[in-house]
Formats: structure tokens, sequence, C-alpha cells
């Protein structure tokens, strides 16, 4: 277990640490230069998907220096379970006034694609000037949506992780590091 492992409560319901907070960090670091290289001189508008993308959204838009605006879409699409269900509840209808602006999409991970997808969709009837889509992880596997993500940090295998962010249940988003659930936790959950 890494430095930033004392989180003892829950620490043994994570089958391995995938990713310690120096190596997310690490990370952030290189994707907010490539972000920031990327929109030179403009200001861009951070959608951020709540909740699993609030760590990624804090530690990411205070590594960019540029002019920033930042709103946060609520949606819904686990129903609390490990199993996606491909349909994507928005929180709130109002989408937020995008037109001719550059919007940054934030999400915690990539998996089925269903959330990014619907996201992607309703943000383009706003018309801005340009989306991009930056997650944290994106899980190797078939997509069932066509939806690419053009800022990754790490590309895992399809398993399901929580921390920094992500949860099961709502639990887990606190630790500061990225790991897998165990199995029993998830198959307990489906019974
Ligand atoms: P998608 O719509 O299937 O791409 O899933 C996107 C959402 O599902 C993410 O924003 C997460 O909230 C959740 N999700 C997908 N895979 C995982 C995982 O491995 N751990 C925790 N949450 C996940
Ligand atoms: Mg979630």
């Amino acid at each position: 277990m890494p430095a930033d492992g004392l989180f003892r409560l829950v620490q043994g319901d994570i089958e391995r640490v995938l990713f310690d907070g120096t190596a997310i960090h690490k990370r952030l670091d290189e994707m907010a230069a490539q972000i920031t290289a990327d929109y030179p001189d403009r200001e861009l508008t951070v959608i951020a998907i709540l909740t699993g993308s609030l760590m990624l959204m804090l530690d990411l838009m205070r590594r960019i220096p540029l002019p920033l605006k930042l709103d946060c879409l609520s949606v819904v699409s686990y129903h609390g379970r490990a199993q996606t269900s491909g349909e994507v509840i928005f929180k709130q209808l109002a989408v937020p006034d995008l037109a001719g602006r550059d919007v940054l999409i934030l999400d915690d991970i990539l998996d089925t694609g269903h959330t990014l997808a619907a996201v992607h969709k309703k943000l383009e009837r706003a018309k801005p000037r340009s989306i991009r889509v930056c997650v944290l992880l994106s899980k190797r596997k078939q997509r069932a949506c066509d939806v690419n993500a053009d800022y990754v940090g790490f590309e895992i295998d399809d398993e399901f992780v929580v921390g920094y962010g992500l949860d099961f249940m709502e639990r887990y988003r606190n630790l500061p590091y990225i790991g897998v659930l165990r199995k029993e936790l998830l198959e307990q959950s489906n019974q």
C-alpha cells in the first residue's frame, strides 16, 4: 500500500491499488499542460459531470492557467449499482448558455459510453464552438455508444474501480487513490 493508504476501515475492500495520489497528480500535470497548449488565448468552459468528476475537476482546473468558466451537470446512469442501465437521466432541465464557447466536458470514467454520448448530444444543442471530452480513466472495452475522449488520464482493464471521486453505491469517493474493488462486494450487491 502506498504512502496515502491510511484509510484502514475501507482498505480491506480494495483488491489492489492501480494509481496512488502521486501518480494521479503527475498525470494531471501532463494533461493540464496539454489542454492549456491546445486552447491558446482562448476562454474555456468546463462542464463537470457530477458526482464522480469532483476530485478531477478540482485538481485539474487549478493546473490550467487559462481564463475559464465552470458549470456542473448532474447525471444519473447507474442507479447505485455496478451495472449500467443504459438510460441517462439529467437532474436539471436547462442547458448552460454555451453558444460560441469552447467546451471541455469532464468525467471520471468512460465505460459503456452511454453517459458521455448523452451529455455530448445535449450540449451540442446549445451550439458551442467546440466540444472536447476529458476523462481520468477509460476502460479498454467495446463501447455501447460511439464516443471518444480527447484527453485520457489512464487506460485501464474492464474492472470496477473506486476512489478519487469514483464510487460504488456512493462509497469510496474520498479515497486519495484509485483501486480495484473486491469482486465479492460487487457480487453481493447483485444478489
Ligand atoms: P458509462 O455511461 O457506462 O460510460 O459510465 C459512466 C459512469 O458510470 C461513470 O461516470 C461512473 O459514474 C460510472 N462507472 C463506470 N465504470 C465505473 C467503475 O469502474 N467504477 C465506478 N464508477 C463507474
Ligand atoms: Mg458513479
